[in-house]
Parts: structure tokens; C-alpha cells; sequence
């Protein structure tokens, strides 16, 4: 089977079989070490001062953010251009029922200028993003947006499941105080574990603030993580290859080259794109490193057939776009040659 699919992606061998390895008690000597392994490698890439690891998918640890950093009179300002901006939007407005959400059209990138005018005018304490909009291959300027809304006193959480590891990402020069992502993304691990980084000053409002989540309570994070434990039972087999799957990238050159990696894809998949007669969905400038989607005419028909004709499995599309548009994804372990399958059999198939 070959995987083409934004999460769970296919995973290299070492990371497959890391998982096969014997269990170890949540509360013994050696899942410190494991999740000591791990924690630090991501505090270091997302210059986080807390790297908290909740067994769930990305979703998760999304709602841990609104759940522990806000409050039921704050207002929220969430931006969206896509199905996973909306699905953020409507996870804040379960704990602030008096959540904006601004829209761009789809394919359409946030841009600093596009931000301002509601960020100047909402007055909400707390502002949410979606960095890599997987559903249509757009990255937006979370890194312009997220500083700007910070520097207006705001609390920012971004969704980056699918931007950390494939997109730049350092919270504090991007003015993100809670971010998560998941471990079956970019990082090229199992599903099953949701990864959040934070600032010492998220963890201080936190702290604060009642939570309103039993399992997702940030500082029962903070106090179980700072001796490298969680405080319910953890998915130890994901552990296990999410530590494969660091030493395999560090072994390739570490995050900045498998960074590079999923930049020299995106510019490969946008050519072949281009090549058989098709446009590049996201707007230029907003270019997913991840995800290269085009419009296409019975999509789900042409998925089918990848998936019957070619063992090739492709993801769906959603909402307005569904059943007309397609989606190369170029995220985690995929090489070259992976890709270069995907592109014979596509092209084949549309006889081109
Ligand atoms: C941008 C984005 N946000 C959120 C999610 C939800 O992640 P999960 O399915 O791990 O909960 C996804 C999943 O594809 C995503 O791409």
C-alpha cells in the first residue's frame, strides 16, 4: 500500500516495529527516559519552555488550549479559510460563546494585512489560528498574524498538526503562546498522542484559571511532566515511535533538513501539478510545504481508481470542496521515490 495522505502517514520501518516493543510500566524508570527523549527534542525545535504530550489525536490538544487558557467571559477571534479554521472556531466558541470568526474565501492565505483590521477592531483576549490548512493546501502568515495579535495583549493558540516539522515554527518568534500538533503528522510517528508546546506565560494564565477539563488540565501536565510522566497512562507503543521517528529525522540531518525536505517536495509536486494540466488550488505566496491540492473533476471516481489500480491511497476532500478536489501530500517519511510513484500512477491514470 502506498500512502499519499496528510496523517496518518506511512511510517519507515524503525518507527513501525519501535512500536512492537515490549511494554513498561507508566510510573517506572524507563518511560522517564523515553519521554525525556522526546520532550526535549521538541522543547529545543519549537522553543517552548512546556512540551506536555496528551494521549488523543491533535484535536486534543487544541482543546486543552481553549479549555485551560480561557475563560466564559473572554471574547475570541478566530480566523479561518478552510475545515480545520472552522473546526477550531467552533472549539472555541464551546468555552467562549462570544467567538468572531472572520473568513477568507478558500485557497485564499492570511496575510498580517488581511489580520489587522480584526484583530485592531474585535476586542477578544484570545485569538486562534490555523497555521497549515490541510483541507486546501494553504499556509497561512502565522508567524506575522500570531506577533501582531500578541503584541494587542491577545492569548494566541495556533493549530500547527500539520505545519510543526514541515513548516518553520519557533513559538516565541512567532508570538504563539500555545500550539499543538499530533504525532502521526510531519514528525512520521503512529497516531495517537497530541503534542503541545507553551510559554511559561501560557502556563502562568493557566494557573490562574479554573480549568474547565478534567483530563486535559494543563498543570496536572506541568507537574507530571516535569519529571517526565503523564498524569493518566500514556499510549506507550506511540512513544516509542515518536522516539524512532526524532532519532530517524536526526539521523537524516535533523528537523531543519527534513524542513527542507518537505520544501523541495512542494515545489516538486507543484510542477507536477502544473505538468498535467492543472492549477495549484492555494494562492501563490500561501504555499502549504505539505499539501498541494488542485481542482479536479470527479475526485472522488479518480481516488478510487489510484486506490484499486495502483495500491495507492489518497485523502478525501471536504465540505464546498468535496468530491472535486485532490490533495498530494508530502508529509512525514515519504523520499523521493515514494512521491515519484505517486506522480507515474497519477499521470497514468489521467493518461497524460
Ligand atoms: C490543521 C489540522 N488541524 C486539526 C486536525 C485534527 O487532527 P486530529 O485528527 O489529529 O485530531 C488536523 C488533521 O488532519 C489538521 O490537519
Amino acid at each position: 500500500m502506498h500512502m499519499l495522505t496528510p496523517g496518518p502517514v506511512a511510517l519507515a520501518d524503525p518507527i513501525r516495529l519501535a512500536q512492537s516493543k515490549e511494554m513498561i510500566y507508566h510510573r517506572g524508570p524507563e518511560i522517564k527516559t523515553l519521554i525525556e527523549g522526546i520532550v526535549v527534542a521538541m522543547k529545543k525545535d519549537f522553543n517552548a519552555d512546556h512540551v506536555f504530550l496528551v494521549t488523543g489525536s491533535g484535536t486534543a490538544g487544541l482543546e486543552m488550549g481553549w479549555a485551560c487558557l480561557t475563560k466564559p467571559t473572554d471574547k475570541a477571534l478566530v480566523l479561518t479559510n478552510g475545515t480545520f479554521g472552522d473546526k477550531l472556531a467552533a472549539c472555541a466558541k464551546i468555552y467562549c460563546a462570544n467567538t468572531q470568526v472572520e473568513k477568507q474565501p478558500l485557497g485564499k492565505g492570511w496575510s498580517h494585512e488581511r489580520a489587522k483590521a480584526a484583530i485592531d477592531s474585535s476586542g477578544a483576549q484570545v485569538f486562534g489560528m490555523v497555521y497549515n490548512e490541510t483541507s486546501t493546501g494553504v499556509l497561512n502568515d502565522a508567524r506575522a498574524i500570531c506577533k501582531y495579535a500578541k503584541s494587542k495583549g491577545m492569548v494566541t493558540i495556533l493549530d500547527a498538526v500539520s505545519a510543526w516539522a514541515s513548516a518553520p515554527l519557533d513559538i516565541k518568534d512567532f508570538g504563539v503562546d500555545f500550539t499543538a500538533t499530533a504525532s502521526q503528522k510531519a514528525i512520521g510517528a503512529a497516531p495517537g498522542i497530541a503534542i503541545v508546546a507553551c510559554t511559561d506565560e501560557a502556563l502562568k494564565r493557566a494557573e490562574g484559571i479554573p480549568a474547565r477539563t478534567f483530563y486535559l488540565d494543563m498543570k496536572k501536565f506541568k507537574k507530571e511532566m516535569d519529571t517526565f510522566q503523564t498524569p493518566t497512562t500514556p499510549a506507550v507503543s506511540v512513544l516509542y515511535s515518536m522516539k524512532a521517528a526524532i532519532d530517524y529525522i536526526n539521523e537524516q540531518g535533523g528537523f531543519d533538513a527534513h524542513r527542507a525536505k518537505h520544501a523541495a517536495a512542494a515545489v516538486k509536486s507543484r510542477k507536477f501539478v502544473e505538468s498535467v494540466g492543472f492549477a495549484v488550488y492555494a494562492e501563490p505566496g500561501f504555499y502549504s510545504p505539505s499539501i498541494t491540492g488542485f481542482l479536479m473533476e470527479d475526485a472522488d471516481g479518480f481516488r478510487k481508481r489510484l486506490r484499486e489500480k495502483y495500491n495507492l491511497v489518497t485523502a478525501r476532500d471536504f465540505g464546498d470542496l468535496k468530491g472535486k478536489f485532490f490533495r498530494i501530500c508530502h508529509l512525514g517519511n515519504f523520499d523521493d521515490a515514494h512521491l515519484d510513484y505517486a506522480f507515474a500512477a497519477i499521470r497514468k491514470e489521467l493518461g497524460k
